[in-house]
């Protein structure tokens, strides 16, 4: 039976009104997006589960600060007061912000790697990947086995594996690894927690090799979440101690804020040790790539809202509630054999297309079939993490096949009701029952040679 809804620790003071079309203007809309979600505009769709990033609802607070936010080129209060939160909660000696995550990726990773070396991660997301591959270095995924079946319910999904960690780091020779990331939580792998332990065993490594640890923070609150739940020694912690403590064993971060820390804009990099020589450099690339150290590519008034957000995103009730969407969908595709990544991730739920629709290969892709259907049923946007956001082999020009076949029903903060989770269970369930009637996927009649998701062309295949 599905489980209690977690009733929303805050009460609604301004809405955006939302167009519920019919299903043939639904089909009608993604055939002329050529079947690409990110084709569709945004008024079109009725619930938007394309990313949890830069989609959340700013508190009255945060709204408040917008209109504090100091623009002073250099030095303004509302840089201070980011500061001073940013060394609040992590505990560390510099905090730099960056207009988005891929920014702060962008000016640190090249002063750790280049040609002939690799990063380790327990598994990168896109843009971190291509910030490796950009500075000339190659990016290896490095998580533990039972992540890589949906079904199998493990507390710590998102954990590398400390083993093949050290496999790697003999094989590669230490000094050619050039940085391991930590990713928390695990996008990739479903919005997936790392556990301290994991973190601790990952540093003790890193250490004996003399190898820099980062952390890529970007949903770094529901980590914290996660482990108080899940890990006995943490349960009496405060979730900021938490945090205090994870973040004790990195030597560094890269933090899209667009997610955890509740804002439209913003990211940071924050560098544990106050003297370390890396700060000069990120200070030079910085002002070459994002603007003045002390705004970062950002508005004085990002810069409030987001030193608002940071505390506002650690906050316990909230982050029971949010955690509790997530359960309380998973629990409904529970009680109709649906299978998705679980248990459920802290960021969204990511429902495993090939589970079902196992008649469609990958190179017809199950999870954009899904996503489509999802579309034209409820007029919900959701994204495919399988082989069609993979892509085909750099040197063969094959389709890659993916591990997983995800369709992402990624979840913005403080944005959907129950009711609106409701419809995501129906829709699903709906589709359930009529999947072995949709035979065939798609193929792709046109793409861009990189990141070709986000652009693609498709067609259905006819049966
Ligand atoms: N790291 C992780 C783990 C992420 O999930 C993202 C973004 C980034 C880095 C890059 O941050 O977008 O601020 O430049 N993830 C979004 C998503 C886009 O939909 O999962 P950004």
């Amino acid at each position: 039976m599905a489980i209690k809804y977690i009733p929303e620790p805050f009460r609604i003071k301004m809405v955006e009104t939302i167009k519920t079309l019919d299903r043939s203007e639904r089909e009608k809309n993604i055939a002329e997006a050529k079947f690409n979600m990110f084709n569709l505009r945004g008024e079109d769709v009725y619930i938007d589960l394309l990313t949890d990033s830069g989609t959340n609802a700013m508190s009255q607070e945060q709204w408040a600060g917008v209109l504090k936010g100091d623009e002073a080129y250099a030095g303004g209060k509302s840089y201070y007061k980011l500061l001073e939160a940013g060394r609040d909660i992590f505990g560390y000696g510099y905090i730099q912000p960056v207009h988005q995550g891929r920014a702060a990726e962008k000016v640190l990773f090249p002063t750790f790697l280049s040609k002939g070396k690799v990063a380790i991660s327990n598994m990168f997301f896109d843009t971190t990947r291509a910030h490796v591959e950009l500075a000339g270095a190659r990016a290896v995924d490095c998580v533990v086995e039972e992540a890589k079946d949906p079904a199998k319910r493990a507390p710590f999904k998102g954990n590398m594996d400390v083993a093949k960690l050290e496999k790697l780091i003999a094989e590669y020779g230490p000094s050619n690894v050039g940085l391991v990331v930590m990713t928390i939580t695990n996008n990739s792998a479903g919005g997936q927690p790392v556990s301290l332990e994991n973190m601790a065993a990952v540093a003790a490594v890193c250490k004996k090799h003399n190898i820099p640890l980062d952390i890529d923070a970007a949903r770094f609150a529901e980590n914290a979440y996660f482990i108080k739940q899940r890990e006995a020694s943490c349960k009496n912690m405060s979730i900021k101690e938490i945090i205090a403590k994870t973040f004790s064993y990195a030597d560094m971060f890269t933090m899209s804020a667009k997610k955890d820390a509740i804002v439209n804009m913003g990211g940071l990099i924050g560098v544990k040790d106050p003297d370390s020589p890396l700060i000069p450099k990120i200070k030079a690339a910085c002002i070459s790539y994002e603007g003045f150290i002390s705004y970062g590519g950002l508005s004085g008034r990002d810069l409030e809202s987001l030193a608002i957000g940071l505390y506002e995103g650690i906050e316990e009730s909230f982050l029971r509630y949010r955690i509790g969407q997530m359960e309380y969908l998973a629990s409904r595709l529970d009680d109709a054999g649906i299978i998705y990544q679980s248990p459920v991730g802290g960021h969204g739920v990511f429902v495993d297309a090939k589970a079902m629709f196992p008649h469609i290969p990958y190179n017809e892709f199950p999870a954009q079939v899904l996503a489509i259907e999802l579309y034209k049923e409820a007029g919900i946007r959701t994204c495919d993490i399988g082989s069609y956001m993979l892509g085909n082999d750099p040197d063969t020009g094959e389709q890659l096949k993916s591990q997983f076949e995800f369709t992402r029903f990624a979840v913005p903060r403080r944005v959907y009701t129950q009711a609106h989770f409701d419809v995501m269970a129906e829709a699903l369930i709906a589709i359930k029952a009529k999947a072995g009637s949709i035979k065939r996927g798609y193929k792709i009649l046109w793409e861009p040679p990189i990141l070709r998701h986000f652009q693609a062309h498709l067609e259905p295949i006819k049966s």
